[in-house]
């Protein structure tokens, strides 16, 4: 069959798949009894087992959560890993100055030894995923309280731990689902030297910065390649130069065939919190009230951080990944806001409540309830938001007071042994925290946050200290507090008795502040907020199992909660706005377009430009010849799945996924298919950037790059195995059945590793 024939073979059986499935972000190990069959009627040509398997290699085995935040994944067989430029930005960050800045310029290690070491990143793996719900809920029917049935499941969860077998380095994670309705208990292998290999530009891993984040047409390059390493035996081991690049169980394919609308796409990964099941009422409160009052917050730094950075490159280093992370979300909440009120969520929850409460009549009580417990709770969610915000996220110096309250509180509990314990974490943290910090700036913040607080919240969690001018306060603090001079309170920390540091800690002005504001809060808000949200949390577990109750027909997938997920859904385009479509697509030429030279966000490097005009491609080109840059899937993603794979119906990588569309952020809480899409950068995109921009080909090498739609399907070729052709039969007759180049390079690394012969001429001829 000649390549054109196969080509539009594929390209009719794709245009005849139903439009798109997309909602639902599900377990892997329940794949094959709810999903299999609808992956495989969108296109899917794999079995749940071949995704999730527990005796042999499958896709979750190239899969590991990155610092427990993001999902990366392996794309050789000597352990590289992939996961966004945004991910790994603070190691990025870490390892930049101001001469020597891998931000600005990007940085590729050209061997194994330039590859740089990031202590406390790990990569965790899954192994295997067990259902203990029968296990962790025996006896809880029996519970009259919600304390009663907290204490027996702790209890099981204890008692089962006892009981599970696990080899050496594995660990285990039990975690409850549908609110506590069911619980899972995961076994993870952990390796914690995890190296940088290299990075792009922020010209091209940040393209559009803040301006695009959250937002389509896309031209964001958002990726890096990192390196898990291991001891001599391939398990985990601290970091040691002798450590040697890790074996994987499976590391992906990557497809050079790139993607069509239509397409079936599956992202694996790790996302970390939606909360699709609340009532209304909740969902009402998120979007009146305290969205609206977190935007105003970090409206308000953001306008001063931004305006140093923009001011002073010191700073501007200094900032780049707390601002891009307080933007981020700031970004987030407006577009969540926007999104509910245009999909009418709250007209939807109406419907879908007063449904349930037709098939199941107990509902409405709880509905009655939450209405209840929801007016209570308000004013104290209202001032936590704030008090979090304000002093644990936006104002450093009152971060650092918060920190060191804990330290003081050991000490006053636990003596100098709980103290000493305590201290030796926080120090290398407020190393790292101070050698990005600038007094200044922050007491600008101080000095805004401050006044929004007084002038928003009630007086009665107002304390004494922050009362009176701000100006003089400021002054006052940040003069006076050893917490705006690190070096200072570092040495303090560091040679100090530990009787000297909490002396020295109860005299400062910037801690007494926060001590004093911390009593207030705790005393007038905290406890309150406490006692209904346990309330709510209990009646939410109600709540959640009368949804499954009530709707047998439908399928419920838990919400997010940081475990192994798969989404799938299909390449997509979307309708933002009445008569306007957005093709899922983009390409180089729209980066050019974009270009604003010394821009700080859409500034291009020249040689990308150089690139673009002499074509200089490589085999990463589309079949018109141009380089694709990023695309949109119909795949239900949240955040922790930043740098999970996009993978094509035969498990080949074809993307990496790194944000959602602007008229779709509410998809946390209100999943809406007709305009919920996720992006991710094209893989040849990266492959391009590595090989053409990078002249890192040596990278390039190490992987396995296919072309599953020239027929060359590659069906799972975990490391030492065969892989297949469409026929099923092994790559030796690829070159009778397939065309050109890329196929024949692919054959000869799958037999490479096999070690089966030398030459790809040799195995293609037998
Ligand atoms: N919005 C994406 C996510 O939530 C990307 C964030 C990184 N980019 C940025 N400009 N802050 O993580
Ligand atoms: N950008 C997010 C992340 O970092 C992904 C998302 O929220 O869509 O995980």
């Amino acid at each position: 069959m000649n390549r054109n024939i196969i080509l539009s073979l594929l390209f009719s059986i794709a245009i005849a798949l139903p439009t798109f499935a997309g909602e639902g972000m599900w377990l892997p190990l329940l794949l094959k009894a709810l999903n299999e069959e609808e992956m495989q009627s969108m296109g899917m040509k794999m079995s749940a087992e071949d995704i999730y398997s527990v005796n042999q290699g499958s896709l979750k085995d190239a899969i590991a959560h990155f610092g427990g935040f993001c999902t990366s994944e392996v794309i050789s067989d000597q352990g590289l890993l992939l996961t966004n430029h945004h991910c790994g930005y603070s190691e990025i960050q870490s390892h930049s100055t101001l001469d020597k800045n891998y931000l600005k310029d990007g940085f590729w290690a050209s061997n194994l030894s330039e590859e740089l070491a990031n202590p406390g990143l790990f990569a965790r793996f899954i192994d295997r995923i067990i259902d203990v719900s029968e296990d962790v809920l025996a006896g809880t029917d029996a519970a009259t309280t919600d304390a009663e049935r907290d204490a027996i499941i702790a209890k099981n969860i204890d008692a089962l731990k006892g009981t599970m077998v696990l080899k050496a380095y594995e660990e285990v994670q039990i975690k409850p689902f549908f609110n506590t309705n069911q619980y899972f208990a995961f076994v993870t292998v952990t390796y914690n030297d995890v190296r940088l290999v290299g990075a792009p530009p922020e010209s091209i891993g940040k393209f559009g910065a803040d301006t695009d984040n959250w937002e389509w047409p896309r031209h964001t390059g958002d990726f890096a390649l990192f390196r898990i390493y291991a001891g001599q035996d391939n398990m985990p081991a601290d970091y040691s130069a002798e450590n040697k690049p890790y074996t994987p169980k499976h590391s992906l394919p990557i497809s050079l065939d790139g993607v069509e609308e239509g397409d079936f796409t599956l992202v694996f990964g790790f996302p970390g919190r939606t909360k699709q099941y609340l009532p209304g009422v909740a969902v009402e409160q998120t979007l009146n009230v305290l969205n609206p009052a977190k935007i105003e917050i970090r409206d308000n730094a953001l306008g001063i951080v931004g305006k140093a950075m923009r001011e002073d490159p010191n700073i501007k280093l200094k900032y780049a990944s707390k601002f891009a992370s307080i933007a981020n979300y700031w970004k987030k909440w407006i577009g969540e806001s926007l999104g509910l009120e245009k999909t009418n969520a709250l007209d939807k929850k109406a419907k879908f409540e007063a449904e349930l409460v037709q098939r199941s009549p107990a509902a409405k009580t709880y509905l009655e309830e939450f209405d209840t417990y929801y007016k209570a709770i308000e004013p104290y969610a209202l001032v936590k938001d704030y008090f979090s915000e304000v002093t644990g996220r936006n104002i450093e110096l009152m971060r650092v007071a918060s920190i060191s309250k804990r330290l003081v509180d050991r000490y006053d509990n636990n003596g100098e042994e709980g103290y000493k314990g305590y201290a030796g974490r926080v120090i290398p943290f407020f190393e790292g925290l101070y050698k990005n910090y600038d007094a200044s700036v922050d007491k600008a913040v101080f000095t805004s946050l401050v006044e929004l607080y007084k002038n928003n919240i009630d007086a009665k969690y107002v304390p004494k200290a922050i009362q009176g001018n701000v100006n003089g306060l400021a002054d006052k603090v940040y003069n006076g507090s050893m917490l705006a001079n690190g070096e200072k309170y570092i040495k303090l920390l560091k040679e100090g008795s530990p009787a000297d540091v909490v002396k020295a800690l109860n005299a400062d002005p910037g801690f007494q502040v926060y001590n004093e504001w911390a009593e207030v809060y705790h005393q007038e808000a905290a406890v309150q907020y406490s006692g209904i949200n346990t309330k709510i949390d209990s009646l939410q577990r109600l709540y959640m199992k009368a949804q499954m109750d009530a709707f047998p027909e439908k399928k419920f997938y838990p919400d997010a909660n940081s475990t192994l997920r798969v989404t799938y859904g299909q390449v997509n385009g979307y309708e933002p706005k009445d008569g306007v479509w957005y093709e899922p697509v983009t390409t180089l030429g729209g980066v050019i377009a974009k270009y604003i030279p010394n821009d700080y966000e859409f500034d291009v490097h020249p040689k990308l430009v150089e690139l673009y005009n002499d074509k200089d491609f490589g085999e990463y080109a589309t079949q018109d010849g141009k380089i694709p840059v990023c695309f949109l899937g119909s795949n239900h993603t949240t955040g922790g799945n930043s740098g999970s794979p996009a993978i094509d119906a035969y498990g080949n990588l074809i993307g990496l996924n790194f944000d959602r569309v602007w008229e779709g952020t509410m998809s946390d809480i209100n999943y809406d298919k007709s305009i919920c899409r996720n992006i991710m950068v094209d893989a040849r995109y990266i492959l391009f950037v590595v090989d053409k921009f990078a002249g890192a080909g040596h990278l390039i090498e190490e992987m396995n790059l296919v072309h599953p739609k020239l027929g060359q399907v590659n069906l799972m070729p975990t490391v030492g195995e065969k892989a297949c052709c469409a026929d099923g039969s092994d790559c030796s007759k690829c070159e009778t059945m397939c065309t050109p180049e890329g196929l024949v390079k692919s054959c000869k690394k799958c037999m490479k590793k096999q070690k089966q012969c030398k030459k790809h001429k040799d195995c293609c001829k037998s």
